[in-house]
């Protein structure tokens, strides 16, 4: 695996330095939320030891300060996913937030009864409730893009649910349950040419994946800085200037207004509108940090060394009798997620005997009960790969596995 010095990487990550359970910590959850580089941590507890101030507010120095250090990391979060003008990404707490800012403010203003939005069975719950909510709210209907048999939207039969009662196609860009990644184009066009609307849940792509949303012509583009490196708590939603521009506040508070009186109030303009109330400023700070390290790196390498993992791991995960794979064996259509279960045996009790070996795995329906009932499984076991893994994680991950097959040698096959 030559594309990414991850051994040298991983060195710079503290808690993958430690012990659990008397073992070294094989961490195989970045789905749930990556970890975090000495730098960014150093960044968010200097934040708060030199620089702590309001935002926006102070007629001080310290305020002032902050408040460029915040508005410089959305100045990074505009390069990176090439928005045209950094006022098209607005600061929220993760990429629920975010999904419901879209779903509340512009969902309200432009859905009406008998619409139609689509989605898919595979959608985390994030981009699921939140449509669900604004449907029972407005009477609107929602349509699920078919799937394959091998978790993918099946492109051959969009028509079938994207037509002229569509308003808006809110779709995935990566699956955290099974690690498909989705081709948005195909799914983009059909929605233009219906003239709906096109959101992306960004939560597992923009971590792994290059994104220009000028180039995907999306109209939303929802992230979390803590998949991507950064703290938890920061969110961004990108949306397209003059959608956010048209859209009402979502919440209402300091910061967000231009002036109120007794009667009534006037929103501030992008982003302000947006971000009522105060923000996690140390977050956001730290978040520019991360941005900068991922840029090092290369997002394109990154991807590069997860499929290679993604290989390694399926390859030695197949040599073992028992395990079930979930998910599309096309690895171009995929990213390193892998969700599968030892025959006879509970996702959760693989987990636990896998923490006991010091291996960290997400056990469960992964926020995606809906795909689970598909495919009437309680849940998968799921480890996921990211910058700082390599093939020896893989290794552990097999030895854990070997035990969790013994443990339970009387319902695994052998
Ligand atoms: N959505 C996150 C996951 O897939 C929490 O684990």
């Amino acid at each position: 695996m030559g594309l990414l010095d991850y051994q040298k990487i991983k060195q710079d990550f503290p808690l993958l330095q430690t012990k659990m359970n008397g073992q070294s910590l094989v961490f195989l959850d970045s789905a749930a939320s990556s970890q975090k580089p000495q730098r960014v941590i150093d960044t968010f507890a200097n934040y708060y030891r030199c620089r702590n101030a309001n935002i926006h507010r102070g007629a001080y120095r310290l305020s002032y300060e902050a408040t460029d250090l915040y508005d410089q990391t959305r100045e990074k979060i505009a390069r990176f996913l090439n928005a045209r003008s950094s006022i098209e990404c607005i600061f929220t707490r993760n990429t629920t937030e975010s999904i419901n800012i879209v779903a509340s403010s512009w969902g309200d203003a432009n859905i009406q009864a008998g619409d139609e939005i689509v989605i898919s069975e595979l959608e985390h719950h994030s981009n699921l409730v939140p449509w669900m909510m604004l449907a029972e709210r407005k009477g609107a209907v929602l349509k699920h893009i078919p799937l394959t048999d091998d978790s993918r939207y099946d492109y051959t039969r969009l028509d079938e649910v994207i037509g002229p009662k569509t308003k808006i196609v809110a779709v995935q860009h990566m699956s955290n349950a099974v690690g498909t990644i989705h081709d948005l184009k195909q799914i983009r066009d059909k929605a233009r040419a219906v003239g709906a609307m096109f959101s992306v849940d960004g939560a597992q792509g923009a971590c792994h994946l290059k994104v220009d949303v000028q180039e995907l012509d999306c109209d939303f583009y929802s992230l979390s800085a803590h998949k991507m490196l950064g703290p938890t708590g920061v969110g961004v939603l990108y949306g397209k200037q003059e959608l956010l521009e048209a859209m009402p506040p979502f919440l209402g508070g300091g910061d967000m207004i231009l002036s109120v009186s007794k009667d009534g109030f006037k929103a501030a303009g992008l982003p302000e509108k947006f971000e009522a109330g105060t923000p996690n400023i140390a977050g956001v700070v730290a978040f520019a940090v991360a941005l900068d390290y991922l840029d090092q790196v290369g997002l394109e390498k990154i991807h590069g060394h997860e499929q290679e993992i993604l290989k390694y791991a399926y390859d030695e995960l197949e040599r073992l009798n028992g395990i079930i794979l979930y998910g599309t064996r096309e690895f171009a259509e995929r990213g390193a997620v892998v969700s599968f279960n030892v025959e006879g045996v509970h996702s959760h009790d693989v987990g636990t005997i896998l923490d006991e070996e010091g291996i960290a795995i997400r056990a469960g329906h992964h926020c995606c009960e809906p795909f689970m009932r598909k495919h009437d499984l309680s849940g998968t076991a799921r480890a996921s790969f990211y910058i700082y893994n390599g093939p020896e994680d893989v290794d552990a991950l097999v030895r854990g596995l070997v035990k969790v097959k013994e443990i339970f040698k009387s319902v695994v096959p052998a």
